[in-house]
């Protein structure tokens, strides 16, 4: 289970210099707009991925005026430290030099929610392939590995259809035709190790609440044309070879993984006809099934919720706490006032934030 044992935040948006222990189950930080809660959720982010859900630009990241943050946190014996300015970047794991990000990963795993990021249902196939994607690398040791070939195998073959070398094409074809291949399969089994998620214990208890969810269902795309069977690789490959003149013409390729989508369907009913509710909490189903799946994989995230209660009713948000609580991981969960107090979740500890200054309420 990861926890976050301590986390200090240093010059990072408006938190200036901030010390917390966060306790082990639920974190609730309660402040009205503008105080620095998404702020709070986005280093805690950062720390686990290298890089915002917000923003690319470090500009915005680091405190108005100033030239670098810093965050640091203690998870469970581990320590992370991370350091950024303009001029140089320095992240640690235990005092040794991070040459991965996705080693911050494994050592602080995180699953978040907010609208910050957008919804899955109804999302763009974008937002779609790095929920999916997310979920793929957690359970299948070789799919980064893979999926880095893949886009430098797909890099070269744009270059070669602009230069028009038909000729070199064919070995590259092969070879993405291979990777293709392995990264479909790793996403159908994904696909299909939810659905078996899906239909556990666990997800019943949110049947009680989201009512149609029995016929909440989701399919994979894989980004290849009907014709193609997206599993063998000699199909790919044929495929590539029968629609070289094609591309040659277009100068890029454009089918495969770097194309794959999921499509949603609730009572048979495709996701673009549900209403903004119905897209929103199946989003959150499919989310809360992809925690529980991790934690069945023995991988216990770290999750953070950002400004969802604004988008939900009471009873909803206590069912997905309730949700996650039985999972035994540790929450993060930002509130603009104290409705969510009244209901007295367990094992809660409450942080206030003003005006960039979290402190923990006794
Ligand atoms: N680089 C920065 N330096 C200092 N302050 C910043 C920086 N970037 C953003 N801010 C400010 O930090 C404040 C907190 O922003 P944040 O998004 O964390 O608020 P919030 O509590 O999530 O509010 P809301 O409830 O509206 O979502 C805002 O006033 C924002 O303008
Ligand atoms: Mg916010």
């Amino acid at each position: 289970m990861a926890v976050i044992q301590k986390l200090a935040i240093t010059q990072f948006r408006n938190l200036n210099r901030q010390y917390i222990k966060p306790g082990k189950h639920l974190n609730l930080f309660i402040a009205s707009n503008a105080q620095g809660k998404t702020s709070l959720i986005e280093a805690i982010y950062y720390l686990g991925h290298n890089r915002s859900f917000k923003t690319k630009s470090l500009k915005e990241l680091i405190q108005f005026d100033l030239e670098k943050f810093q965050l640091d946190a203690q998870v469970n014996e581990q320590r992370i430290k991370l350091e950024k300015s303009k001029q140089k970047t320095n992240i640690t794991i235990d005092q040794l030099r991070l040459k991965n990000s996705s080693d911050l990963s494994k050592v602080l795993p995180i699953q978040i929610i907010t609208p910050d990021k957008g919804f899955i249902v109804n999302g763009t196939p974008k937002n779609k392939r790095s929920y999916l994607d997310w979920g793929v690398f957690h359970v299948n040791l070789d799919f980064l590995a893979d999926f880095k070939k893949y886009h430098k195998a797909l890099k070269n073959i744009n270059v070669l259809l602009m230069q028009q070398k038909s000729q070199e094409l064919d070995d590259w074809f092969l070879e993405i035709a291979h990777l293709s291949k392995k990264i479909n399969q790793a996403r159908q089994d994904y696909i299909d190790q939810l659905k078996q998620t899906n239909s556990s214990q666990l997800i019943s208890d949110l049947s009680n609440l989201f009512k149609a969810i029995d016929s909440f269902d989701y399919q994979f795309v894989s980004g290849w044309p009907k014709e193609v069977d997206a599993f063998e690789a000699d199909s790919i490959y044929q495929y590539l070879l029968k629609s070289k003149p094609f591309m040659l013409k277009a100068k890029y390729l454009n089918y495969g993984p770097h194309k794959a989508s999921l499509k949603f369907y609730l009572n048979q009913q495709e996701e673009c006809f549900l209403s903004r509710g119905e897209q929103k909490t199946l989003s959150i189903v499919f989310w809360l099934t992809q925690v529980a799946l991790m934690v069945k994989n023995n991988i216990q995230p770290v999750v953070l919720i950002d400004d969802i209660s604004s988008e939900l009713d009471p009873t909803k948000i206590q069912t997905i706490l309730h949700f996650l609580q039985q999972l035994n991981i540790q929450i993060f969960m930002t509130d603009i006032g104290e409705n969510i107090l009244k209901t007295n979740p367990e094992n809660t500890t409450v942080f206030r934030i003003d005006q960039g200054v979290i402190s923990q309420q006794q």
